[in-house]
């Protein structure tokens, strides 16, 4: 089984993330993991810390002369921000005096959830822990997950729907497209057409001249997903239900929608529902899994919990940034008197950099629903089990 853990403070040492199931043999492309943690952090409106911080994987274990061999990957995406705060956050006990605490809880944190939960006196260890940068383990560890899933001929990127009130008009983009997208070497807002990133831009800049945030839409898509994976059987195995906990369990995140779910809901089922056709010359092996066809996929590709055979296609919305310029009303820890919120460094846009980080969920899913599918213990085994089903789904 696919299983995969992260350790990690914002400010700490490092970030630490631990991936075990990855099949024996799977060879791994070190410029390949870095260029997603560059793209993690790239988009405008991003702050200071970006500038500060190159992520790159070092990895411990797991991976010898370029291929996993079978036992957990353990790898370590260092915080250059460390070595100013040794002394603010260290191992030891250190100098209470050098330490940098939050002492009002800022609206949209975990900070006063957390301090009341674990008994903190303020809120500098929540947000540590609670803090996106953590992500940057899940795009490291979601990175592998992609070069497996590369094997069987599946590719997963994002792009974005949406910043703050600034929307695409058309959402249905070629794959093409998004292939041209994730291969620029400049990041403005990760949006497919020219005419709505700029309207996108125009939002952050009004969100940074008035000290505010904004969130946004962004939408996963995974190319060449085999029908199969993920099954109705039981709640716990669907494949939407897996991926909207995924794409739910990023910092922000606070809707997930797969296809057109949310606009399906005011819609006859006539218009929602994708039509089934088929052309024997679409299942040849080559063009296609299967000769089935649809023009449309409202459905995101998932039908049933099981995936279909169609693009899947998962949107995350995110709430706008919590930290602003212009602080809440707070309350102060110790006093309890009224504040403003405290500040820490903050951006004032993500959408793009969530949208890598939904990759990185998207992909962990469905790598483990494929090794689930066909197993494994070497890439020799799996790519040889997976073409059996191939060859199963072509006589269907
Ligand atoms: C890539 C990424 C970067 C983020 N950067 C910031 C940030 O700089 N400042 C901030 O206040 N929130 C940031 N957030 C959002 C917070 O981490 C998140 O809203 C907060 O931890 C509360 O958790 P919740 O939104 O899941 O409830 C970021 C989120 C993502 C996905």
């Amino acid at each position: 089984m696919l299983r995969f853990s992260t350790a990690g403070e914002s400010h700490g040492e490092a970030l630490v993330a631990v991936l075990s199931g990855v099949p024996a043999g799977l060879k791994i492309d070190l410029a390949f993991i870095d260029r997603e943690l560059w793209r993690r952090q790239q988009g405008y409106g991003r702050g200071g810390r970006m500038k500060i911080e190159r992520d790159s994987a070092h990895i411990l274990s797991g991976v010898r002369h370029g291929a996993t061999i079978g036992s957990p990957i353990a790898l370590t995406i260092e915080n250059r921000d460390w070595k100013n705060w040794q002394e603010a956050l260290p191992v030891g006990a250190g100098d209470p005096e050098k330490h940098k605490a939050v002492n009002s809880p800022r609206p949209g944190h975990a900070d006063l959830a957390g301090a009341l939960k674990y008994n903190f006196p303020e809120a500098r260890y929540v947000l540590e822990r609670a803090s996106a940068r953590e992500s940057a383990a899940r795009v490291a560890a979601g990175a592998i997950a992609k070069l497996l899933l590369r094997e069987l001929g599946i590719e997963v990127l994002s792009h974005v729907l949406a910043v703050g009130g600034a929307a695409v008009r058309d959402a249905e983009i070629p794959w093409e497209k998004l292939q041209a997208l994730h291969a620029r070497e400049e990041v403005l807002l990760n949006c497919a057409d020219a005419e709505a990133e700029e309207r996108m831009k125009a939002e952050v800049d009004n969100a940074l001249k008035t000290g505010d945030s904004v969130g946004g839409v962004f939408e996963v898509v995974a190319h060449g997903v085999p029908p199969g994976l993920g099954t109705y059987a039981n709640w716990d195995e669907r494949l939407d239900a897996l991926l909207a906990a995924a794409l739910m369990s990023l910092q922000a995140v606070k809707a997930v929608e797969i296809g057109s779910g949310i606009g399906s809901a005011a819609s006859p089922g006539s218009v929602v529902h994708d039509a089934i056709g088929y052309e024997r010359a679409k299942g040849d092996g080559r063009a296609g899994y299967t000769g089935f066809t649809r023009r449309t996929n409202h459905a995101g590709g998932i039908e049933g919990g099981v995936s279909n055979g169609e693009d899947i296609l998962v949107r995350g919305y995110l709430k706008p940034i919590s930290t602003l310029r212009r602080p809440l009303e707070s309350v102060d820890f110790k006093t309890r008197a009224p504040v403003k919120a405290a500040y820490e460094r903050s951006d004032v846009a993500v959408v793009p950099a969530a949208g890598v980080g939904g990759e990185a969920m998207v992909a962990l899913t469905l790598a483990r629903c494929a090794l689930e599918k066909f197993g494994g213990d070497s890439m020799g085994e799996t790519l040889r089990n997976f073409a059996g089903y191939r060859e199963q789904l072509r006589r269907f």
